[in-house]
């Protein structure tokens, strides 16, 4: 197993390019099976998630290739209509197949994704809404079980707004009959930039990034060539490497506006941001200010970018106040960063950290993806050297993080444990 050792103390400086979002390429390579024929996905991110996620479409029959950052996916032959456990299983975003599946085969056998460290993470609405399309749905030796011979549009209110619960049902109803409104969806820019995709394929989908989507559905989708979005969180994470480390850096390839919950809690907190012809500049200052957050769905302060921030707010000028509120388990960090010598207390879903002088390096351990990063973050401010274990986490989701942070100037490396 890897880890990293990160000698903290130098400021950020210099350029890095964000790669593509990985929680867009997971449901638009699910997407893929919607078209039989040739899809060409480029500016895919080179991460373990999407290897699990080419692992599944293969599984299902799909012929895959590419170099990583274009991937050639064949749905022609997606024929096998169910997805085992041992693939759900080493990643919840797989489950997105099962809509897919049934939209073209008239059934479908999916693993149920079980609980993950961050949370329960049920996937009631979205069987609440296939069953509202017309599938008949059954939960057998830990499977679900859907069957619809069609498919038919319907009314579906979510009872929180859900990404992958949006994301799934935009799919699926794409091939319905008639005419589908999804009312409190989820607002993300990653289900805008699946609905791009499926326009592009000949869905009728209008309202995506607003909270009711109506989709009329069509009889065939035909396969396309499609550039996934930017990652926000990981353009997030590199903000936040600036702000920590008072450097000066600029970021390529990122959609600023995508980020404006966390861009105004970092301008308060002191941060310069400044975005020129497409290249975002943040300069960290001498002492970043405390200032409290709640995460809230799109366009709130995202869940995926809170322990990123506790990181900053750990050696901010005062104390803070984090509220979690989309995941009921997602303090994780706070322990690990005890280590570092934060000083934070946690009390339900919220966490007061108040911030210290300095932090001083550690040994680690990541227990999530998000976490990790937070970690890393810590990592590069505090004094004197902090070794990150189980970076497994990290790799599902930050795309050779420690070579881009390198080359901004951090000291981190990657070692075999
Ligand atoms: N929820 C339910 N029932 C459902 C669906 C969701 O109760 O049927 C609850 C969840 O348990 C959670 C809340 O609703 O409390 C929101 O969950 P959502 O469905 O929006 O999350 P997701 O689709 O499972 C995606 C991202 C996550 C990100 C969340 C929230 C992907 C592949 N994953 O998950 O990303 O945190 O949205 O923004 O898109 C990450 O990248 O590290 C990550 C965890």
């Amino acid at each position: 197993m890897d880890k990293l050792i990160i000698r903290g103390g130098r400021k950020l400086s210099g350029e890095v390019s964000v790669s593509g979002s990985k929680n867009a390429a997971l449901p638009i390579f699910c997407a893929t099976i919607l078209a039989p024929g040739l899809h060409e996905i480029s500016n895919v991110p080179f991460l373990r998630d999407i290897n699990t996620t080419i692992k599944v479409l293969e599984s299902l029959g799909a012929v895959v290739e590419g170099n990583g950052h274009v991937v050639r996916i064949d749905a022609t032959n997606v024929n096998n209509v169910e997805a085992t456990y041992d693939l759900v299983k080493t990643m919840r975003a797989s489950v997105l197949v099962l809509g897919p599946l049934l939209a073209r085969h008239g059934r479908a056998r999916v693993s149920l994704p079980g609980g993950c460290a961050i949370g329960a993470r049920p996937i009631d609405q979205h069987l609440k809404g296939l069953k509202a399309l017309g599938a008949e749905i059954n939960l057998t030796h830990g499977y679900v079980e859907a069957k619809a011979r069609q498919l038919k549009g319907a009314r579906i209110n979510f009872d929180m707004p859900t990404v992958g619960g949006t994301e799934h049902l935009m799919m699926a109803a794409s091939l319905a009959k008639g005419e589908t409104v999804l009312e409190n969806a989820a607002r993300e820019p990653e289900i805008v930039d699946l609905a791009s995709m499926l326009i592009q394929m000949g869905a009728r989908i209008e309202g995506a990034g607003t909270d009711t989507i109506r989709i009329q559905g069509v009889s065939e989708l035909s396969p396309v060539s499609y550039r996934v979005m930017p990652d926000r969180i990981e353009a997030g994470t590199f903000m936040i490497a600036a702000a920590i480390t008072a450097g000066d850096i600029r970021i390529a390839n990122m959609q600023l506006e995508h980020l404006d919950a966390l861009v105004f809690k970092l301008q308060d907190a002191g941060v310069d941001i400044i975005n020129k012809e497409g290249v975002v500049r943040v300069k960290g200052p001498k002492k970043i200010r405390s200032m409290n957050i709640k995460t809230r769905p799109y366009p709130g302060f995202p869940t995926d970018m809170q322990a990123q921030f506790m990181a900053l707010m750990t050696v901010a000028d005062g104390a803070s106040v984090i509220a979690e509120n989309i995941f009921e388990n997602r303090f994780m960090h706070v322990s690990e960063l005890l280590r570092f010598g934060a000083d934070i207390t946690v009390e339900g879903n919220s966490a007061t950290v108040k911030g210290v002088k300095k932090l001083s390096g550690a040994p680690v351990m990541a227990t999530d993806l998000r976490a990790s990063a937070c970690l890393i973050l810590a990592g590069l401010a505090a004094e004197g050297e902090t070794e990150v274990s189980r970076i497994y986490h990290l790799d599902r989701g930050y795309e050779s993080i420690e070579k881009k942070l390198a080359g901004l100037g951090a000291d981190i490396v990657r070692v075999k444990e």
